[in-house]
């Protein structure tokens, strides 16, 4: 991962690159990085805000030879990834909301967008796009984030050099990769409990259409959230914005 590695100064959004080399048969593990996206995406159709040399915008092509069901859990192997770079790098101790929010004292540092290209049954590609605020100060922010996102500068007082995260994201993320492909989902499954601040905890699960208030169970193994109601019922949340 990370061996061929688009640059770019100024990109709509990374995803949309990486959707075309994905379809012009980019390898597995091409990278494309921009230094600023004047229309980054996030989750359920929102905006990203992407703004120029402070933060990681960045989407990766993988082609796992997985059923289509299983998708998800390279979202969450991607999380666990990010999360180990950051304490390796800075000490600080980022937490996962799934499925795949990394939070810092309970505000947004990183985002993570997975998006397929499959034909019938079969993944062609997975694009993983990687949000991450590393050195925005708080007014860089615009008013509407300052209270739910955070950057680890903020966090940790002193600038916190990209290059270096970058890194540790491939390293790990092509080290938790190979382990996924040799071992299955269940040892990323281990990891990514130990970093899950949702499970055991009361939460509010809004998905476009409906909410569901309950506990939150866990994971399946296929990384689907297991939620308990109020009247006992379990639910099984595939996708979902989660309310602590
Ligand atoms: C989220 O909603 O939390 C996911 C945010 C993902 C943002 C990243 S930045 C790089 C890539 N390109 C985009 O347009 N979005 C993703």
């Amino acid at each position: 991962i990370g061996k061929n590695v688009h640059y770019e100064e100024s990109v709509e959004s990374t995803q949309k690159i990486a959707h075309r080399l994905a379809y012009d048969n980019a390898p597995e593990g091409t990278v494309i990085i921009a230094e600023e996206q004047v229309a980054g995406r996030g989750r359920m159709d929102r905006k990203w805000h992407s703004p120029k040399y402070t933060g990681i915008w960045m989407s990766i092509i993988l082609r796992p030879n997985i059923p289509l069901p299983k998708a998800p859990q390279l979202t969450l192997l991607t999380a666990v990834a990010i999360v180990q770079a950051i304490e390796d790098l800075t000490g600080l101790l980022p937490e996962i909301k799934w499925p795949n929010d990394i939070l810092i004292r309970g505000k947004k540092v990183t985002g993570i967008l997975t998006e397929l290209e499959a034909e019938a049954d079969r993944i062609n590609s997975i694009i993983i796009g990687i949000g991450m605020n590393v050195n925005q100060t708080r007014e860089d922010f615009p008013v509407e984030l300052q209270e739910i996102a955070t950057s680890l500068f903020i966090e940790k007082g002193e600038k916190v050099s990209r290059s270096d995260l970058i890194k540790g994201i491939f390293r790990n993320l092509e080290k938790l990769y190979l382990l996924y492909l040799e071992e299955g989902f269940l040892p990323i499954k281990f990891l990514w409990e130990g970093y899950a601040i949702s499970i055991g905890r009361k939460i509010t699960a809004r998905t476009l259409s409906n909410s569901i208030t309950g506990t939150a169970k866990g994971i399946t193994d296929d990384g689907v959230l297991i939620m308990v109601d109020d009247h006992g019922k379990t639910h099984h949340v595939y996708s979902a914005d989660i309310e602590l």
